[in-house]
């Protein structure tokens, strides 16, 4: 089998070239890449990738942790990742989390010990104590809809607060008068920040009151739940914002059992811009650019990983209002 020194040889670079260019790490010359990329195939070199990470390299593999794959905002946010990923000569490795806080530090197990160069992770139940051990083998994280301040750790939300006001806007403007919101998990930081800003734009009018919130999980179970029971407390309620699309799903289910017609009892908006486009009524929502932060999640992973010195440690996306049917004003 050929090995990294008989490429060197061939191609008459140093075994550190070679090195730099298998890790896309460092300035390697035009000519001296194509060379490089002519003896692998010519050698039919395949680099040992555990060898290589017993020598301190990379393994070119990172860790993508996400709660929840069925919800289709996940699928969406590991496409770009793995998109941008595979540019960079880079494979993901995907751990579903379900939640379940045992399960993620089991994962962050395998992971170290699989020698990952990197990690991205998304997650209602992950612990301080989970990003000190990574931090501890110099792992760089970058996390998704938390903040943990630390130089070796990027974390990219968008602009939740701000979302949920405008939730809250555009269904006052389509002539609501009781709006009750479902919330997401309260150990997050985006679906904390999604509450205060339904909070903001609520508190102080004549009809807010605390019991207009439900309690929920970013299911669409949840979300059914929560708003029947919504729907008991303040049956004459007349608009919904929900903290992400799925529960809005859910709540739209409860509505129509109840015998409530959306949009004309009720109106119904929700988060994240998913494309449920299979909903009757569709579904309004606020969106976020999955693609782009997964995108972003990736570079500043590779940044990290390669000690880049310009890495924006906490960065904030915007997002937009997506009017569709089920807030749709009837005359
Ligand atoms: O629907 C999934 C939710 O989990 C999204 O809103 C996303 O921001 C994540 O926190």
């Amino acid at each position: 089998m050929a090995t990294i020194k008989d490429v060197s040889k061939l191609a008459g670079v140093s075994v550190a070239t070679v090195s730099r260019y298998l890790n896309k790490n460092g300035y390697v010359s035009k000519d001296a890449a194509d060379t490089i990329a002519a003896v692998i195939e010519k050698l039919n070199y395949r680099p040992n990738t555990i060898a290589r990470s017993l020598a301190g390299m990379k393994t070119a593999t990172v860790g993508l942790m996400v709660p929840d794959i069925l919800n289709p905002f996940f699928p969406e946010l590991a496409r770009a990742i793995e998109d941008a990923a595979n540019d960079y000569g880079y494979t993901v490795m995907l751990c579903n989390t379900d939640n379940d806080s045992i399960k993620e530090q089991k994962y962050i197990d395998t992971l170290l010990h699989k020698q990952i160069d990197g990690i991205i992770i998304s997650s209602y139940t992950i612990k301080p104590e989970h990003l000190t051990q990574l931090q501890k083998n110099s792992i760089p994280v970058v996390l998704m809809d938390n903040v943990f301040s630390s130089d070796s750790v990027v974390s990219l939300t968008v602009e939740n607060r701000r979302g949920g006001e405008l939730a809250v806007e555009h269904l006052l403007t389509q002539g609501c008068s009781k709006i009750a919101h479902i919330c997401g998990p309260l150990s997050i930081t985006s679906s904390r920040e999604r509450t205060n800003g339904y909070e903001n734009a609520s508190r102080g009018t004549d009809w807010f009151s605390p019991s207009l919130i439900g309690y929920s999980d970013f299911t669409v179970k949840g979300g059914y739940t929560a708003m029947r029971e919504l729907l008991a407390l303040h049956p004459n309620l007349d608009g919904v914002f929900a903290s992400n699309d799925l529960m809005a799903a859910g709540a739209l289910r409860a509505l129509q059992e109840a015998g409530k017609n959306v949009p004309r009892d009720v109106k119904v908006i929700g988060f994240d811009g998913i494309g449920l486009e299979m909903m009757t009524p569709e579904l309004s929502t606020i969106a976020q650019p999955i693609y782009e932060l997964g995108k972003t999640a990736m570079d500043s992973l590779i940044g990290l990983i390669r000690q880049e010195t310009d890495i924006v440690t906490d960065q904030t996306f915007p997002v937009t209002l997506v009017a569709k049917q089920s807030t749709m004003t009837h005359n």
